[in-house]
């Protein structure tokens, strides 16, 4: 999953706002001439101050929303942009799920490909009056699809951010009571005087907040929770923030909001915007100039004529072997004192204290790659994960009457993909994971797929030799080999190869699903080191390559239980689903609407590939470069629907943008669903649900007390309990009409592989 970091300390670092709506006030938007220069000028003076230079420039958030407004636009070149942004949301798997989902999906039908045509008719039309209109259209579009793994930063949106100068607690008496929302700084201070917020702006609170989280997350619970504050999301973001305080996606907040307690006082509590040191060009006099400073690229070579050089290096940096030995160290976003804890702030464990909980252990998992450089050294993370639990389990050994496990997923957005093979045959060593995916497969995509299956195997297969010893293998090799689009690089669910791209025996049979093509379902080759290596960078515990000792399976199944608060996602999704489908680990999940209702333990996007505009963009060019290959049928189809031929001609100027755009690339299909229906549309309740109360939103710990009470002690619920059974296929809450069985899910980031396979193809193929 893929959020825009949280802003760490941007309120300890505030400093107060110079810009004032000097000019008049018409029904809540200011009105000054324009609003872009006059934030220009303020924010030069502001920092002409030296002691300035690190802070955040604060100011009206009216005089923001007006400079937004007054964004020039050119609206060709915005219908340029969409028609070719187009061409790569067509890789986003779940498009007619959403267009027709389930009758249990609790969002309204979207269809995305027909509400990019329309905006770029609109803006054929001459229709859009500034930059940020357009800007909010598509990223209202692309919102609705409740993806986390499709995201994109649409230019004029940043610029500016907005935020509210509270955190909001959403917290019940005991955890099992409905919650009430409160001000986080008055549970803080403890004092036995404090009233819940029943209004904003007026506006029944409850209803405020969930509205406003409407877009954050792809389950409303997950969403509300991701709004208000919570400690279990600190080691993985650095901050405890909600997205209320936190305000995303410039929505704008309005310059107040005034907060309605129910002994019956308001406050009007001073929004702000603010404008991160360094950011703005303080030449930009108008809205024309902003557009052109934010979004108008400067003339650019064509993507077909330059080579992707600069992903090798990033390829083959996340090889098992590197081990950097960098000795920086990271601030412990883990709190108390762990048995074990990775020095990249990923994992930690924990045994409890007091008699009532000394046969209790916690394995606090709340990343599957923590890539923020302010907490982890990217170079080492995974290695520094496998190391930490291999420790814990160590730790375990040596504490044989710690004979419970709470496993914490607090917080965990995903990451590296074979992570979650990997815990899970710590666990599970008997267990085969059994994950499959499929990607959806638009004429560009089957373009690929055919070129790459008729390069010739002898530049794409390793030998026996370098299976052996896979640092033989050439990159341009590996590159090929773990290409997505490579039929002879996954496994059908039965373990077996692909006959070809093609063909019944295909990866591309086609599996036609609602009217759309994808790939036959399929496993990744857990078994195979290069793979492994080359697109996750560790060998899998228990297979081949893995050189550390193995042992037996370390608690029954009853003995452990899964905690989350909803947030999960992506890898976090692969890693519970394999826990609850295919070893019966049963689930207990915290926080929500205030309602007695079940609640998702897996409420991010159950999405199993999150893929970077940037890898489909060099696979596109690589192909298109090696035409010899591609069907000369194709040729003039590969021209007009490969993505990536022609730059996005606004706003995509850096080489990061399009590293961090992405569309969710491959669905999860468990086993056993005949319906293929994506996890994203299936309802899959906790067994038990409870809500955060004033300890436990302060402290994991009295939390981790609470579910070691509710799994091996009786404790009770605020809906279901530990023997609830739920089946994971929605019965008895909602109306969800698939079955979904027993089965489990994984699949592959084949992110940097893409990358290293266009380099490679474009080196191949040009010479
Ligand atoms: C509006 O603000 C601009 C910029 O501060 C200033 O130049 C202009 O005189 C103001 N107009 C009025 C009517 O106050
Ligand atoms: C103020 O805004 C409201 C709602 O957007 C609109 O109906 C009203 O006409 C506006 N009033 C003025 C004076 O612009
Ligand atoms: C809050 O106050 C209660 C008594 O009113 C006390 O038992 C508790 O330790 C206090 N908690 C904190 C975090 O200060
Ligand atoms: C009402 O409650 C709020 C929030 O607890 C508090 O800040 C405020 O002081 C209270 N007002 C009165 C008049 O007690
Ligand atoms: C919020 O309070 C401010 C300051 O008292 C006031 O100007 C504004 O109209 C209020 N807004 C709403 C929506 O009540
Ligand atoms: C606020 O809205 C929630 C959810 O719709 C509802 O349960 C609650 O009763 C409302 N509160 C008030 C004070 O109307
Ligand atoms: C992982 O553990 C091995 C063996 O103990 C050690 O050599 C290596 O440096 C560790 N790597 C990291 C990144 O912690
Ligand atoms: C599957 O293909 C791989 C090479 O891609 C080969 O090493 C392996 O032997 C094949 N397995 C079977 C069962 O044919
Ligand atoms: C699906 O793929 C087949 C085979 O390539 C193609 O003939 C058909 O037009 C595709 N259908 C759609 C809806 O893209
Ligand atoms: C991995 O397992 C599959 C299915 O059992 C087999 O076809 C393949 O040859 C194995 N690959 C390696 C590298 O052992
Ligand atoms: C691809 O299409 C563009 C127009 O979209 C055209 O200018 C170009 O010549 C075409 N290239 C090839 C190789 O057909
Ligand atoms: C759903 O799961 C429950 C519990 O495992 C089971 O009793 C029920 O038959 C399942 N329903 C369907 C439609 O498969």
């Amino acid at each position: 999953m893929r959020f825009e970091p949280l802003p760490l300390v941007a309120l300890a670092s505030a400093a107060s706002a110079a810009v004032s709506a000097s000019n008049s006030t018409t029904n809540g938007t200011t009105t000054i001439d324009e609003p872009c220069g006059v934030i220009s000028s303020a924010v030069a003076e502001f920092y002409s101050n030296d002691s300035n230079a690190e802070l955040n420039f604060e100011f009206l958030p009216s005089v923001a929303n007006a400079c937004l407004l007054s964004s020039g636009i050119d609206n060709e070149l915005a219908a340029d942009f969409v028609i070719e942004y187009k061409k790569y949301v067509e890789f986003l798997t779940t498009q007619a799920y959403l267009k027709d989902p389930p009758s249990d999906y609790p969002y309204p039908a979207v269809d995305i490909l027909g509400g990019l045509d329309s905006l770029a008719s609109k803006a054929a039309a001459g229709g859009f009056k500034s930059q940020y209109l357009l800007d909010i259209a598509l990223n209202d579009l692309i919102t609705s699809a409740h993806e986390g793994h499709l995201y994109t930063s649409f230019c004029s949106l940043q610029a500016i951010s907005y935020q509210r100068p509270f955190n909001l607690a959403s917290v019940s008496s005991d955890g099992v009571e409905l919650p009430k929302l409160y001000l986080l700084a008055d549970i803080l201070n403890n004092s036995t005087q404090i009233s819940d917020v029943v209004a904003i702006n007026g506006q029944n609170a409850t209803e405020v907040v969930e509205k406003e989280g409407l877009f954050q997350l792809m389950d409303p619970d997950a969403a509300y929770n991701y709004m208000t504050a919570s400690q279990g999301r600190v080691p993985g973001s650095g901050s405890n923030i909600g997205t209320f305080e936190a305000v995303r996606y410039n929505f704008f907040p309005g310059d107040y909001t005034n907060v309605t307690f129910s002994n019956g006082t308001t406050v009007p509590f001073e929004n702000f915007a603010y404008i991160p040191p360094g950011t703005w060009d303080t030449e930009i006099a108008n809205g024309d100039d902003f557009t052109k400073a934010f979004c108008i690229l400067p003339a650019q070579p064509s993507p077909t004529t330059s080579s992707a050089s600069s992903s090798t290096a990033t390829a083959t940096s996340s090889s098992a072997a590197t081990a950097s030995a960098t000795e920086t160290t990271y601030p412990d976003l883990f709190p108390y004192t762990p048995v074990v804890r990775d020095p990249n702030n990923q994992v930690a464990g924990y045994f409890l204290n007091g008699s009532d909980y000394e046969d209790t252990a916690v394995l606090w998992v709340s990343s599957f790659a923590q890539e923020d450089p302010r907490f982890a050294d990217p170079e080492t993370i995974t290695i520094s994960f496998q190391n930490a639990t291999r420790d814990f389990f160590a730790a375990l050994r040596d504490a044989p009457s710690r004979t419970k496990l709470i496993i914490d997923l607090s917080g965990n957005g995903g990451g590296n993909t074979l992570l979650p093979d990997d815990l899970f045959k710590r666990l599970f060593p008997d267990i085969e994971p059994y994950g499959a995916s499929r990607i959806r497969v638009p004429v560009a995509a089957d373009i690929i797929g055919q070129t790459i299956a008729a390069v010739p195997d002898s530049l794409v297969v390793p030998t026996a030799e370098e299976i052996a010893d896979p640092s033989t293998v050439s990159a341009q090799k590996i590159a090929l080999y773990t290409s997505f689009f490579n039929y002879r690089q996954q496994l059908t669910t039965e373990l077996t190869n692909f006959t070809g791209w093609s063909g019944k025996d295909g990866l591309f049979p086609p599996n036609v699903q609602k009217g759309d093509n994808f790939t036959a379902n399929y496993r990744p080759p857990l078994n195979d080191t290069v793979w492994d290596e080359s697109v996750d960078g560790l060998d899998v515990y228990g297979y081949p390559g893995a050189n550390s000792e193995t042992f037996p399976q370390p608690f029954p199944a009853e003995n452990i239980v899964i905690l989350t608060d909803g947030f999960c996602a992506s890898a976090c999704s692969i890693f519970a689903e394999l826990l609850t489908r295919q070893a019966g680990i049963k689930t207990v999940v915290v926080g929500g609407r205030p309602q007695n209702a079940p609640m998702q333990a897996i409420g991010g996007t159950k999405g199993s590939l999150a893929q970077p505009f940037a890898q489909i963009q060099q696979l596109s060019q690589a192909v298109y470069n090696a035409s010899e290959y591609i069907p000369s049928s194709l040729l003039e189809l590969a021209n007009s629907t490969l993505p990536g031929l022609n730059p996005l001609p606004l706003g995509a100027n850096s080489a990061t943008a399009l590293k961090s755009w992405s569309v969710n690339g491959a669905d999860n299909i468990p086993r056993g669903d005949d319906l293929q229906i994506p996890l994203q549309f299936v309802f899959e309740p906790a067994n038990c649900r409870i809500f955060y109360s004033e300890s436990t939103v302060l402290s994991p710990r009295d939390l981790w007390m609470q579910v070691a009470d509710i799994a091996w002690k009786e404790g009770k619920c605020a809906w279901g309990g530990i023997d609830t059974v739920v089946g994971n296929n929605g019965t008895g809450v909602g109306n969800s009409t698939q079955t979904v069985p027993t089965s489990g899910s994984s699949s592959n980031s084949v992110v940097v592989s893409l990358a290293v396979l266009a380099a490679a193809v474009v080196s191949m193929l040009m010479l």
